[in-house]
Order: structure tokens, then C-alpha cells, then sequence
């Protein structure tokens, strides 16, 4: 199976929950510690060997087009004021081997909608999707784990974790059946089904590889759940041509999407940073002892 070249980075939407301080910035420019969650995003499909990186982005896409490209002048300033450690830190966020492409979505009408705006960028081949406000930390990327599922067995695969019943009305939540190879094929997928219309408490996270016969499903599906244009329903019209598996990943999953996990994120990122790690442990044990 030839290895997946393109990663597709939805980052067009309104990130409603975070405002005010997502107004003027898309909610994946948020930092964990002391990088934007796009970064840790592209970093993960990097280490998968996406080298195509193609952002959906919406009305303030500024800071991150900017991000991801160079800054001679302060490159310049960190240079003379010999902040070296400053400047590799921002001088190696994309390698010279990996394109950036953007793409507009004029407006926010969904993720599926976000997803078909990349057609003519992605081309006829699988891509991964990556949405950066599920923050993923594992020993193997997981989108890394997928691509080497996808290398194995062929096909879609969605990265899917078990989730409380009672949280069933946040996810796309799937129903599955082994399959002789070993691996977990979807018989059906609903998106934020209310607990007693879930099929499983097996949730899709926002890691997905996708085969491009998506497209045409994306082009024909309406508005669903909340009167967005859905990713899961053109993947549960795709069920009907082709195979669709998911994949178990190993890691540990923060919903950065939300306050909660966001600062969850934050304190456990912090806890694991190589510089600020043990002083951040013994003043959250002061704040605990206070
Ligand atoms: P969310 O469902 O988290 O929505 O989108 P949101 O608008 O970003 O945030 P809230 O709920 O208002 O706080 C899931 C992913 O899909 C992207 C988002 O940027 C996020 O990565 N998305 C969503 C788009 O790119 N376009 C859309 O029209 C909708």
C-alpha cells in the first residue's frame, strides 16, 4: 500500500466555546505550554509522513497562514540577540520537504463541508484528516498507528476510543464486526446520537484516513446533526461501497475543543515539558497543600 502524502487540517470553524479569545485566531492557534495546537497537529502527521499539508481556514486565518510561514525579521533578532534555542524553535516547524497549502471555506457549514473544499488539493488519493482540538499523546503518533493499519489492511480508518454512554451526544459513535484479517470493520455510524439511538459507546475522535471516494459522498450530503453538512454521514453512505475500519489507537486523549480539556491538557503537558516539569509539579503541589 503506498504510503499517505496528504494531511487535511480542518481549522475554519468558530470555536464558539473559547470565545472571546477565539475571535480574532482560529481555537488551534490556543497554546499547550508553549506551542499552538496546529503544531503539535502537523507535527503528528509529519512524524506519519504526510509531507502535503493542506488547512481548511475560515475568516481569521492570518495567524496561522503566518505561522507556518518564515519571519526573516525575527529570525534576524533572535540571531543577534543569540537566542539560538528561540530561533531553531521557530525556524524548524515545517521541513524544507513539506508544502503548506490553505484553503478557504467561505463559510463554516461543517466539517463534512470543510472536508470537500480540499478536493482539488488532496487529489485521488487516501488522506489523513486531523482535527487538532483532539490532542492525542502516545508513544507511536496515532496517526502514525493508523497509517501503519492503513499499510496492513487497505481502506478508511477512523481512530475511535470508548467513551462514557452518557457522552455519546458529542461524537460520531460506531458499531463494528471483526473481521477474518483481524481488523474491526464499521456496520453502521450515527453522529451525536442521544445514549438510547447509540449504537456502542465507541466514539470517533478527530483522527481519520479517508479514501478519496468520500468526495462524491461529501457532495451529495445535505445538512444533518445540528444543521451542519457532517463527515459521518458521508462516511455512513460510504459504508454501502467499500470497507470502512477503525482502529483502537494506543494514547492518551485530551478534547481540547472543550475548557476542561484544554486545561487538563495544559497541566499534563506542563507536568511532562523537559524545563518546566518538575517546578510546575512542586508548585501544583503547594496549590494542593494551600
Ligand atoms: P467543532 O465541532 O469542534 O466546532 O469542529 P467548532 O466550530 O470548531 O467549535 P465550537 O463547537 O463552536 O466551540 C471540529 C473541527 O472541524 C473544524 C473545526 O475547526 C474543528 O477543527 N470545522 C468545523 C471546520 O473547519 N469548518 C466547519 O465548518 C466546522
Amino acid at each position: 500500500m503506498p504510503r499517505i502524502r496528504t494531511a487535511v487540517f480542518p481549522v475554519a470553524g468558530r470555536g464558539t466555546r473559547f470565545l472571546p479569545a477565539t475571535k480574532a485566531q482560529p481555537k488551534e492557534m490556543l497554546p499547550i505550554v508553549d506551542k499552538p495546537l496546529i503544531q503539535y497537529a502537523v507535527e503528528e502527521a509529519l512524524e506519519a509522513g504526510a509531507r502535503k499539508l493542506v488547512f481548511i481556514t475560515g475568516a481569521s486565518k492570518r495567524a496561522l497562514e503566518d505561522h507556518f510561514d518564515v519571519d526573516p525579521e525575527l529570525e534576524r533578532a533572535l540571531e543577534q540577540s543569540g537566542k539560538t534555542d528561540q530561533l531553531d524553535a521557530i525556524r524548524n516547524i515545517v521541513p524544507s520537504d513539506a508544502t503548506c497549502l490553505f484553503v478557504r471555506q467561505g463559510r463554516p457549514l461543517g466539517l463534512g463541508h470543510a472536508v470537500l473544499c480540499t478536493r482539488e488539493a488532496v487529489g485521488d488519493e487516501p488522506f489523513f484528516v486531523h482535527l487538532a482540538d483532539d490532542l492525542i499523546h502516545s508513544d507511536v503518533p496515532c496517526l502514525k498507528q493508523m497509517a501503519d493499519h492503513h499499510a496492513e489492511h487497505g481502506h478508511s480508518v477512523l481512530g475511535v476510543e470508548t467513551v462514557p454512554m452518557d457522552q455519546t451526544r458529542n461524537y460520531g459513535v460506531v458499531a463494528v464486526e471483526d473481521e477474518p484479517s483481524g481488523a474491526q470493520r464499521v456496520t453502521r455510524i450515527v453522529e451525536k446520537p442521544k445514549p438510547e439511538d447509540a449504537p456502542s459507546n465507541l466514539a470517533v475522535v478527530g483522527r481519520y484516513i479517508l479514501t478519496p471516494a468520500i468526495y462524491d459522498h461529501l457532495a451529495r450530503t445535505g445538512k444533518g446533526a445540528g444543521g451542519e453538512i457532517q463527515l459521518t454521514d458521508a462516511i455512513a453512505n460510504l459504508l454501502a461501497d467499500e470497507p470502512v475500519h477503525v482502529l483502537r489507537f494506543s494514547g492518551r486523549r485530551y478534547d481540547c475543543g472543550s475548557k476542561i480539556g484544554y486545561l487538563r491538557a495544559t497541566v499534563e503537558y506542563a507536568l511532562r515539558h523537559p524545563e518546566l516539569g518538575e517546578n510546575f509539579r512542586a508548585y501544583l503541589q503547594g496549590v494542593w497543600e494551600r
